[in-house]
């Protein structure tokens, strides 16, 4: 059974996804062990708490820089033996020195199709902003592992969905999570913890 350690920011809708599957046996071979936050007020923190899950809070606004950051949240990492850790709407870009203590164990769900809307200050509602004003007509989710550049490591699922007349960044997000974020998260998670995504050429591949 590997340890999954879940980093969470916000509202939490992505740490749900997963803590149903986990619930509903979808996530095989794995059990989210902690949910770290950068954020004391995360409303992630509270679906946590509900559902006995052991948190830690390390605010972000305490550390002068990513660096030392990335030192703190390194420290409960490897406090928790993660196996796996999964970032669910975790709004701060980790220092190299994390991503290279766990190589290809870091995963994330960013809600666009990267590459596109994706990189340094894309992130949450402004990655939908910016897919409206470019005026796609398919948006969607990707869940990646995380290297030392912003959304770049390599991809594990995508999911596409449409963009419609009259959507809001509000209404496209919404949209996105329910169709792609809240489904391929828990899948990857899955995936991962059954050692079923092998790397070839820093490309990942799912082996069913
Ligand atoms: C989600 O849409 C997630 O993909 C996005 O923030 C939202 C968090 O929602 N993450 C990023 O933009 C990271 N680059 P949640 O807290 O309800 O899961």
């Amino acid at each position: 059974m590997k340890n999954i350690v879940v980093l969470v920011s916000g509202g939490g809708t992505n740490l749900q996804a997963l803590i149903d599957a986990e619930n509903n046996g979808i996530i095989k071979n794995g059990k989210i062990s902690c949910v770290v936050s950068s954020n004391p007020d995360a409303f992630a923190l509270k679906r946590a708490e509900k559902n006995n899950i052991p948190t830690k809070i390390v605010p972000r606004k305490s550390y002068a820089d990513n660096k030392s950051y990335s030192n703190a949240l390194l420290n409960v990492l490897n406090e928790e033996n993660a196996d796996l850790i999964v970032l669910a709407g975790f709004m701060t870009i980790l220092d190299e020195s994390i991503v290279k203590a766990y190589p290809y164990k870091i995963i994330n769900v960013h809600p666009a199709l990267i590459p596109s809307f994706c990189g340094q200050g894309f992130y949450g509602l402004k990655v939908h902003e910016a897919a409206l004003g470019y005026g796609v007509k398919i948006s969607g989710a990707t869940v990646h592992f995380v290297n030392e550049e912003a959304d770049a490591g390599a991809i594990i699922i995508q999911k596409a969905v449409a963009v419609q007349n009259g959507d809001t960044p509000e209404i496209l997000q919404k949209r996105i999570m329910e169709e792609a974020e809240w489904k391929i998260l828990p899948l990857a998670v899955s995936l991962f913890c059954q050692d079923k995504i092998k790397i070839f050429n820093d490309k990942a591949m799912i082996i069913d």
